[in-house]
C-alpha cells in the first residue's frame, strides 16, 4: 500500500496493544532505545496530560505503521510522539500525521504547537523545519555518579506534593512541557521521595542500582546563593545512601548555570534536545 491510501484515525482503546507493538518496531533503530509497554506508556501519558484518544494513527488495513500523540493544555499543544515504521519512511507520512495533529490542536484552541528534537535525528528535524518549526532552546540529559556528601548545610526536609506546588509553579515556569506541567510534578511525586527547604525543591528516585532526579527547582526570587547546589549535594548524597551507582537527570535547560552545575557534580552530557514551535 502506498502513503497515499493509509487512512488516518483516531486510536482506539482495543487498538493499544497494537500501538505499543508498533512503537516498539517504530524506536528499535532510534537514537536513544526505548522498550514501550502498557505500564510504560500510560506512565508516560498520566506526566504529560495526554489521552488515548486523542492519538492519532496511520492504518495500512487494520495494522498501525505510523502514529503522532497531540497533547493540548489551553491554548498550547505538544507533541507526545511521532513515529513511523521503518519500511513506510520517507514518503510523508510524518508530514500527514503532523498536519492532522496540527488541525486537531487548532480545533481544540491551541494557537502554537511545541515539540522536542534529539540533536542528530536528521529526518525529524528536516521534517519539522519543513512545516515551519523553529527551533527555541536546548534541554540537556545527563550522567554522573552517586557521591558521599558532607556539609551541604542544613538538610531539607521530607515533604509531600501538596506543599511543593507553589514552588515547582514558580521555578519551573519558563521550561519544558515535560517538566513545567503540574502532571509531570503529580506523576513523580507518586514514586519519588520529595525534600523541600524554604527556597527550593527535590524529588529523587531509585530504580535498581540508578538513581534519579526528575525535579530539582529554586524559587526565582532565592536564585544564585548556592541553594540548587546544596539541593544536589543532598539529592546526589541520598542516592548514595540509597545504594545507587549512577544518577540520571533529564531535560534540563541548557544556559550556563545549569552546565556549570553538571560541570561541578562531573555529570557528563548523554543527550541534548530541541524545542521547536509553531504558531498555528
Ligand atoms: C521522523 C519520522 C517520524 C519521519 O517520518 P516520515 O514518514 O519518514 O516523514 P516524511 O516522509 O514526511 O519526511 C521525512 C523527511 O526527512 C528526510 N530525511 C529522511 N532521512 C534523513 C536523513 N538521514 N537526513 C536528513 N533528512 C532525512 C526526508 O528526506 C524527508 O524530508 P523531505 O520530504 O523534505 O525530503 C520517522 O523517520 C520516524 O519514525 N523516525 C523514528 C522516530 C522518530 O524519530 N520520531 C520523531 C521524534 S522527535
Amino acid at each position: 500500500m502506498s502513503a497515499d491510501e493509509l487512512v488516518l484515525k483516531r486510536l482506539s482503546t482495543q487498538q493499544l496493544d497494537a500501538l505499543i507493538d508498533a512503537q516498539n518496531e517504530i524506536f528499535a533503530d532510534y537514537i536513544i532505545p526505548i522498550r514501550s509497554s502498557r505500564e510504560f506508556f500510560a506512565e508516560f501519558m498520566r506526566s504529560v496530560g495526554g489521552k488515548l484518544e486523542d492519538i492519532i494513527v496511520a492504518l495500512s488495513g487494520d495494522e498501525i505503521v505510523g502514529y503522532v500523540n497531540p497533547v493540548v493544555d489551553g491554548t498550547e499543544a505538544w507533541i507526545g510522539g511521532l513515529g513511523v515504521v521503518p519500511r513506510m519512511r520517507n514518503q510523508g507520512v510524518g508530514a500527514r500525521l503532523m498536519e492532522a495533529a496540527e488541525r486537531y490542536a487548532e480545533e481544540e484552541g491551541a494557537e502554537e504547537v511545541l515539540l522536542e528534537v534529539i540533536e542528530g535525528n536528521l529526518a525529524a528535524e528536516k521534517l519539522y523545519e519543513r512545516l515551519g518549526y523553529i527551533p527555541r532552546v536546548a534541554y540537556l540529559s545527563a550522567e554522573g555518579n552517586a557521591t558521599q556528601f558532607a556539609g551541604f548545610g542544613q538538610p531539607p526536609r521530607r515533604s509531600h506534593l501538596e506543599n511543593i506546588l507553589a514552588l515547582h509553579e514558580r521555578s519551573y515556569a519558563g521550561t519544558c512541557w515535560q517538566r513545567r506541567k503540574r502532571c509531570a510534578l503529580e506523576e513523580s511525586a507518586r514514586t519519588c521521595e520529595i525534600y523541600r527547604n524554604d527556597e527550593g525543591f527535590v524529588l529523587l528516585r531509585r530504580v535498581a542500582g540508578t538513581g534519579f532526579i526528575p525535579f530539582l527547582g529554586v524559587d526565582p526570587e532565592h536564585g544564585r546563593k548556592g541553594v540548587g547546589t546544596c539541593l544536589a549535594k543532598f539529592a546526589v548524597n541520598r542516592l548514595w545512601e540509597l545504594g545507587t551507582f549512577k544518577i540520571a537527570v533529564y531535560n534540563i535547560d541548557d544556559n550556563d548555570a545549569n552546565r556549570r552545575m553538571l560541570d561541578l557534580f562531573d555529570f557528563a552530557v548523554t543527550l541534548k534536545q530541541t524545542e521547536m514551535r509553531k504558531r498555528l
